[in-house]
């Protein structure tokens, strides 16, 4: 079944010389309950575009997004932010986390919102600092910790009130290949023993090697999709052979490693 359902959907940009960018051009997607999806795409094809429609964080100039049987337009402003609060997780290049809180404090401040009563924010946060391999830093604070551990501590802020659906835009793009590494797991065994469902959008062919499947676009259309056939490895190959065949930009990926 299908968790999120994107149809035809455009985007329009307009300058204030009313010179019109169409950035997504009658894409549609589909995303299983429990896939793992990629998006790749050389600089500019629509990638964030597409990530924030979906994410209901913009809206399309035409088309729409259902997710779990519910058309997003059809909800109010309000109702839209509550959904999103509760059915969506977020995480982001810069990690996005309050210098001025602890680390712990930045996982349960979606909890806070929601006016969770403390002892069951406590309960939550042990378990998904465990289950992230951060429960040693929960009261350091953002600066006196790595990237990685930055960067996995957003995804326990992202996934601690249980999410249907996380959408990552370019989460390994400030990390080392360790670190690079250590969130791909983390986010890979979400998927696999939580079954929430993930889509993230990244210039590494490597981080893109552990989804299960491959979206690619080019100017704000599907280029093609590629799925994860017998290993890592040889998905990784199929991977760079589909970008050498999109051109675009070489500088737009990152590193390589095999
Ligand atoms: N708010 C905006 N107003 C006008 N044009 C925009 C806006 N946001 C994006 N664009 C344009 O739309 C196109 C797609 O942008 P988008 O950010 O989706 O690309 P991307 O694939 O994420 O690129 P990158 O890999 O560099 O992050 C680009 O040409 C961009 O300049
Ligand atoms: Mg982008």
């Amino acid at each position: 079944m299908a968790i999120l359902q994107a149809n035809s959907i455009t985007k329009i940009y307009r300058s204030n010389l009313s010179i019109a960018h169409r950035a997504l051009d009658n894409f549609s997607l589909s995303i299983e309950k429990g896939e793992f999806v990629g998006v790749m795409g050389p600089s500019g094809s629509g990638k964030t575009t597409l990530l924030n429609i979906l994410a209901t964080i913009d809206t399309p100039t035409t088309g729409e997004v259902i997710i779990e049987g519910t058309n997003m337009a059809h909800l109010s402003k309000k109702e839209l932010a509550l959904f999103r609060r509760r059915q969506l997780g977020f995480v982001f290049q810069d990690f996005n986390l309050l210098d001025t809180l602890t680390i712990g404090e930045n996982i349960i401040l979606p909890l806070t919102l929601d006016k969770v009563p403390v002892k069951e924010m406590e309960q939550r946060l042990q378990s998904v600092a465990k289950a992230l391999g951060i429960d040693q830093i929960l009261d350091k604070r953002t600066y006196e910790v790595s990237g990685g551990q930055q960067q996995r501590a957003a995804i326990a802020r992202a996934i601690i009130h249980e999410p249907l659906l996380i959408f990552a835009d370019e989460p390994t793009g400030n990390l080392d290949s360790k670190s690079s590494k250590d969130v791909m797991d983390t986010l890979t065994s979400l998927n696999q023993q939580h079954g929430i469902s993930i889509m993230i959008v990244t210039h590494d062919p490597f981080a893109a090697s552990y989804c299960e499947r491959i979206v690619f676009i080019k100017d704000g259309k599907l280029f093609t999709e590629i799925r994860k056939g017998r290993n890592q490895q040889a998905f990784f190959q199929d991977i760079l052979d589909v970008l050498s065949l999109l051109g675009g930009n070489v500088n737009d990926i990152s590193t390589v490693r095999p």
